[in-house]
């Protein structure tokens, strides 16, 4: 393999940037060209490629987002759409290719692969959500960005006594939520793996309430429902008065946590590695605090078992 490249896609997440700066330096360091394939898979059918250097990657390894920008495409999804890609990495020599996304981008590098481009992933999603790998890039940053904000509307809870609902990211996966609510000390969790019941959140602000308890911090993941619809549904069914705060985009944005930058430079340098040795069709991840390689499909079956441990603990903590 003589020439390579990456491409962020999907959702962005801070440390994106410290993946990429892994790629391209640590591909230079084994003596490979390296290019940069801007606005993911729409910029690659596009044909926005461009040769980095050592410099190119310079200065990014702290800045949120992603210096090759991002984006979802849905004329990639179709098999024309790939037949354009396929085309712009033949016609830019390019021979393999590190995927920095989320389980979508990751199906779009499984169809490069199956295609004959070797491909070789790197999970970066704040959701947390990719199977097989126990950390994703961006996820750290996100949990410290909403339990900062969990602080400072407890502080306000607090002085005005008032229940609040803090709605984060999260469509299909409660890891944002759980970790923050756990690690936020709030009373009550709602996430998408577990089915809620809004007589038993009732029944615990009022035992809450019962016992001199003057404020309450709930965290709702969005798939679940928007802290909107909770707060209707608390004043409907309980008279209970909450204010909402919806985290959003905030959550997706800002300066790398240490260990987000720690976990995608291990990430994108043995992406490289990995995409040397040739056939591609694997994902990067950690395991047991260990970094692994693992078959990309791994990635798209679903596991039945979810540990629920740290939910049951909030419970358990929150009484
Ligand atoms: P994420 O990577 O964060 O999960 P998406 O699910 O939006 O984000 O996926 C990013 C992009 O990956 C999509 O816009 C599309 O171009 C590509 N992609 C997603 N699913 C597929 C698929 N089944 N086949 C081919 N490409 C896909
Ligand atoms: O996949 C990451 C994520 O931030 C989800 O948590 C969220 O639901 C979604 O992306 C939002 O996507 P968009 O920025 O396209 O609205």
């Amino acid at each position: 393999m003589k020439k390579i490249a990456v491409l962020t896609s999907g959702g962005d997440a801070p440390g994106m940037n410290a993946a990429v700066r892994a790629v391209v330096r640590k591909a230079i360091y084994e003596g490979l060209e390296v290019a940069g394939v801007f606005n993911g898979y729409q910029g690659l059918i596009e044909g926005k490629v461009e040769s980095l250097q050592l410099g190119s990657v310079g200065d990014i390894i702290q800045r949120g987002g992603t210096m090759l920008r991002s984006a979802r495409s849905a004329e990639f999804k179709t098999k024309d759409g790939q037949a354009k890609a396929i085309e712009q990495l033949k016609k830019n020599d390019i021979e393999g290719l590190v995927v920095i996304g989320g389980d979508g981008s990751f199906r779009g590098a499984w169809e490069l692969t199956k295609a004959g481009i070797p491909c070789v992933c790197v999970p970066a999603t704040i959701d947390n959500d990719i199977n097989g790998t126990d950390f994703t890039i961006g996820f750290d940053t996100a949990l410290n960005t909403v339990i900062d904000a969990i602080d400072k509307i407890r502080d306000t809870a607090t002085s005005h006594e008032r229940m609040f609902i803090i709605e984060v990211m999260g469509r299909d996966a409660g890891d944002l939520a759980l970790w923050s609510g756990l690690a936020g000390g709030a009373e009550t969790i709602l996430v998408p793996e577990e089915k809620y019941n809004i007589d038993t959140i009732v029944e615990r602000l009022k035992s809450g309430t019962g016992r001199g308890k003057k404020h309450s911090i709930i965290v709702v993941a969005e798939g679940v429902m928007s802290g909107s619809e909770l707060a209707s549904l608390l004043i409907e069914q309980a008279g209970i008065e909450t204010r909402v705060s919806v985290l959003g985009h905030i959550q997706r944005g800002g300066s790398p946590s240490a260990r987000d930058r720690v976990i995608a430079s291990q990430f994108g340098a043995r992406a490289v590695e990995v995409l040397m040795q040739g056939s591609g069709g694997f994902a990067i991840g950690m395991r047991n605090h260990e970094l692994i390689e693992y078959e990309l499909q791994e990635v798209f079956v679903k596991s039945e078992e979810k540990d629920m441990s740290m939910y049951e603990l909030s419970k358990e903590l929150s009484i």
